[in-house]
């Protein structure tokens, strides 16, 4: 079935067989690796990406689900300057450490300042609270977030 839909901000038109995952799609037929996979059944968030800015698990999806659809993923996230600040945020940190949920925070994290410029910590904690790390202790992610909210606030003063 032929697919039109737009990937990291370009139009694509593919053929999808009707089975086909979309976190398949994305890192073996689109070489887009950044989005990993971790528990394969929506509870740990390695492959979150967003549909319609939306944060969704591509384990659970179908990539025909996306017909239509606007798909961003960490590398459509990475190369855009509106989201510059959360990625520097994770490296001055020390919010990355085996680097394993790194992209599907990011791009949880890119999606709730795109909604929200002021998050609270605990409105940041259930933003990411799909997005599971067993390095971090999660402090250092917050920070991050926050760190990366206040930059956003201050560039548009
Ligand atoms: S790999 Fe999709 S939620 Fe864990
Ligand atoms: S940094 Fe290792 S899982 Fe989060």
């Amino acid at each position: 079935m032929k697919v039109r839909f737009k990937l990291n901000g370009k139009f694509v038109m593919l053929d999808l067989p009707g089975v086909e995952r979309l976190i398949d799609l994305l890192r073996e037929r689109l070489d887009l690796v950044g989005t990993k996979e971790g528990c394969g059944k929506g509870e740990c968030g390695a492959c979150t990406v967003l549909l319609d800015g939306k944060p969704v698990c591509s384990c659970l999806m179908l990539a025909s689900q996306i017909a239509g659809h606007e798909i961003v993923t960490i590398e459509g996230v990475a190369a855009d300057n509106r989201y510059a600040h959360i990625l520097n945020a994770f490296e001055e940190t020390g919010a990355v450490q085996c680097g394993y949920c790194s992209p599907g925070m990011i791009v949880s994290a890119a999606a709730l300042l795109a909604r929200n410029r002021h998050p609270s910590d605990n409105e940041i904690k259930r933003a990411l609270a799909g997005n599971l790390c067993r390095c971090t202790g999660y402090s250092k992610i917050i920070e991050a977030v926050s760190r990366a909210a206040e930059r956003v606030a201050q560039e548009r003063k």
